[in-house]
């Protein structure tokens, strides 16, 4: 028989449920906060403004800079895990909030390896992991003879601080190249130069690794990038040969085994006109290359990320359909003047089927906005849908030239 005082009501105690905090207020940061709520937990970002993607949706917002010491701190207090939206926090202020012991997730001792692309190279030639020839550049006469050296265009990248291509040129001659050395060395961006890869296409190896050392590899997916950016993501690749797509996989483990990577991990992959497989770079936070997860997979990313920092297990991470495709909404070169909400009833009654995830941000020619995913089962067909429906989200054209109106 159960006596009255043995049943002890607990009132919800939100401190019994960890909090995160996600350093920066991007649509990763707000996506994180999504699966935070599915799993109970806070997520606290710090966010430099209150109109960023994920300062709009939590209410834990720490305002400030990531570059900003006491703001970093103050974020962290009392939460479980601290973990990232981007790579550009300062590596020492990482490193003293580990001494001051902050749970940093990855911790800085890997984080580098994402924030520092020549720190990056040197790891993964050190690692004798395949990447393209590249130098370090200090001066003109460095890229000018890497160019003769490996021919023209040369890749010249920002060490640090690039995304979307940011940070990315590809200059066809020695003067071009010059002329851009001497403007970003004078701007005190350290550069480095890198062989142009023969493309046949980008791919991503997505993985997590938690500290207990369990670690969960998604389907290596194609990554189609415009401008230096990614608009379109294919899971699982198609045509990736099974060996191809295995030996990524495992240099995806193994690589976030031996640098130590806490959380989800990106390894950007080229497949040379060979065939060959190179790793471009490394990011360790969810990346685009992952938002199809979210609706195509059993475990997305944010979930996952989650569960990685604060050493759960590992969710499974296998497709839900034999395609998906994630395609972006990238802000057309002008913004429509159907409103985004109308744009959203006109999608939804044309493709019900149409996952949309958007970011709250406004528009700007080629931001990323937005994504769209969708399930099926032929990659062509798919496809056409998903780029169909991020076209129609940012620029009110349907591609296929069916009028909503008629
Ligand atoms: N060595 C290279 N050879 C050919 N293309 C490259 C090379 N490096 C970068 N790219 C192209 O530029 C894009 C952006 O470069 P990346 O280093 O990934 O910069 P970001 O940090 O902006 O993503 C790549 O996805 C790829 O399309
Ligand atoms: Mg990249």
């Amino acid at each position: 028989m159960t006596r009255f005082h043995d049943v002890t009501a607990r009132c919800f105690d939100s401190s019994a449920m960890p909090t995160v905090t996600m350093v920066g207020g991007g649509q990763l940061a707000r996506m994180t906060h999504q699966a935070a709520i599915a799993l109970g937990q806070r997520l606290r970002v710090l966010a430099e403004n209150p109109d960023d993607p994920a300062a709009q949706v939590t209410p834990d917002v720490v305002f400030g800079s990531h570059t900003d010491l006491a703001a970093l701190r103050k974020a962290a207090i009392g939460s479980h895990a601290l973990t990232f939206d981007h790579e550009h926090v300062p590596t020492e202020y990482l490193e003293a909030l580990v001494a001051e012991g902050v749970n940093v997730q990855p911790p800085p001792s890997a984080l580098i390896y994402a924030q520092d692309k020549l720190a990056m190279r040197a790891k993964l030639a050190e690692l004798e992991v395949p990447i393209p020839a590249f130098v370090p550049v200090t001066t003109p006469q460095d890229a000018v003879r890497f160019g003769a050296e490996h021919g023209w265009p040369i890749v010249l990248k920002a060490v640090r601080g690039g995304y979307d291509g940011r940070g990315v040129w590809m200059p066809e001659s020695a003067e071009a190249a010059s002329e851009i050395v001497a403007e970003r060395l004078a701007q005190g961006v350290p550069l480095l130069a890198e062989a142009k890869v023969p493309l046949r296409r980008e791919l991503s190896a997505m993985v997590a690794r938690s500290p207990f050392g369990q670690a969960a590899a998604w389907p290596v997916v194609e990554t189609v990038q415009r401008d230096g950016q990614c608009a379109v993501v294919i899971a699982p690749a198609p045509d990736l040969s099974e060996e191809t797509a295995t030996a990524a996989e495992a240099l995806a483990l193994d690589l976030a085994r031996s640098l130590g990577v806490v959380g989800a991990m990106a390894v950007e992959l080229f497949e040379t006109t060979d065939g060959a497989i190179l790793v471009n770079e490394l990011a360790m936070r969810p990346h685009n290359s992952g938002h199809w997860g979210m609706d195509g997979a059993r475990t997305g990313q944010f979930e996952q990320h989650l569960r990685a920092v604060l050493d759960y297990p590992l969710g499974d991470t296998a497709p839900l359909a034999p395609v998906t495709v994630m395609a972006n909404i990238l802000g057309a070169p002008q913004a429509p003047d159907m409103s985004m909400d109308e744009r959203l009833h006109h999608l939804f009654a044309r493709m019900p089927k149409a996952r949309v995830h958007l970011y709250g941000k406004g528009e700007r020619p080629a931001r990323k906005i937005g994504h769209v995913n969708v399930l099926g089962d032929e990659v062509a067909e798919v496809r056409e849908k998903a780029e169909r429906a991020a076209h129609w989200m940012s620029h009110a054209i349907w591609t296929d030239g069916w009028n909503p109106h008629e």
